[in-house]
């Protein structure tokens, strides 16, 4: 299996450079929080629970290269530095999530000598590794389950959009996962991936991804959906999500919303595939998900060569939120439920 993140105690944090890929595979180390920050900025690493798990392995390295006089004075420079880190990307919620909790473990654990509550913030972040995979491989069987349910024919056809496999998580991947859960059963006939423009992670990434994995595949650029679908029979699609609202709102990579659209128009199923790390149950609705704007660069150009106009501006927003009206089902690790019954699953 691909691995985007490897992390050992004895070697450190290592991920591999995204922004490099399919042309070269090479993995650079992350020492601490700045590493952690500019290698989530600038999309060396990216998907959601990806960045979550990087954000903690890195403050787990810093911490492990600093010494603290008392409990008190690391749990005030991981806030600070939490918060800081946590400023790179607003859209997705797993970091802030992750750093949440990670902030009450330590704060519960306040009286605990140094070297303890640090060995409590590294494990909770190697936990995160390690859980991701089992979570995703049960998005990835009930995601098979739903999709059998609702599917006439043995073999299906499924839409993706953007990279949500194990470059985006710690291994299987979310919607990716529903695509490889689906070919172990002998049930995919073909996934098709979106380019995903502006910055092609489903050119780059989740088609290295189905090639790398010997999974039946074709490329579609983003204008091709509609008739893709109108043509090719297509029995799902199926997305991941960055943040999840209480009652289902889902933002997604720019370009969900209108497939989700486009779904309701051909009657084909929309699936949004996402670990509860990705639910944001403090906020009602989609409305006031944050949406990342990116650098017009990413828009202009392609592999740093420009490709538009010399003079023209960009509007260059990284996600969109789709209405839970346009969502058949949410599928997370403890089942797949309607958007409206989200708030069951919430512990
Ligand atoms: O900008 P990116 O590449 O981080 O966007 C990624 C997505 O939108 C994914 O669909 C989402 O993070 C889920 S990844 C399991």
């Amino acid at each position: 299996m691909l691995e985007a993140i490897k992390y050992s105690p004895d070697s450190g944090l290592h991920i591999l450079d995204q922004l490099l890929l399919p042309k070269s595979s090479e993995y650079i180390k992350l020492c601490n929080i700045d590493d952690g920050f500019k290698a989530i900025k600038t999309m060396q690493v990216r998907g959601a629970p990806a960045i979550a798990i990087v954000g903690m392995l890195s403050l787990a390295e810093e911490l492990k290269s600093l010494s603290f006089t008392c409990s008190d004075e690391m749990i005030s420079r991981m806030s600070q530095r939490l918060s800081y880190l946590c400023t790179s990307r607003p859209t997705a919620v797993n970091l802030s999530n992750a750093s949440q909790q990670v902030l009450t473990l330590a704060r519960d654990n306040r009286d605990l000598p140094v070297s303890e509550l640090r060995m409590k913030v590294v494990n909770f972040a190697i936990d995160m590794l390690k859980k991701d995979v089992d979570d995703n491989k049960a998005i990835g069987q009930f995601g098979a389950e739903a999709i059998a349910k609702i599917c006439a024919t043995k073999r299906v056809r499924i839409l993706t959009h953007c990279n949500t496999g194990s470059l985006a998580t710690a291994g299987y991947g979310t919607a990716l996962g529903v695509i490889r859960s689906l070919h172990k059963k002998g049930s995919l006939e073909m996934a098709y991936c979106t380019e995903t423009r502006p910055y092609n992670q489903g050119s780059r990434l989740t088609a290295y991804e189905l090639v790398y994995d010997g999974i039946p595949s074709n490329l579609v650029c983003d204008s091709m959906v509609a008739l893709l679908l109108q043509k090719k029979s297509i029995s799902a699609i199926v997305v991941g999500a960055d943040r999840v609202a209480a009652n289902g709102d889902t933002a997604n990579k720019i370009g969900t919303f209108q497939l989700a659209i486009m779904a309701q128009y051909f009657n084909v199923p929309f699936y949004v595939a996402a670990p509860l790390t990705s639910v944001d149950f403090k906020l009602n609705s989609g409305d006031g998900i944050v949406i990342e704007q990116r650098p017009e660069e990413e828009l202009a150009c392609i592999g740093g060569v420009r490709i538009a106009a010399e003079g023209i501006s960009c509007w260059n927003p990284a996600f969109d939120v789709t209405p839970a009206a346009l969502i058949t089902a949410i599928i997370t690790e403890k089942g797949a439920v309607a958007p409206g019954n989200l708030l069951t699953l919430k512990t």
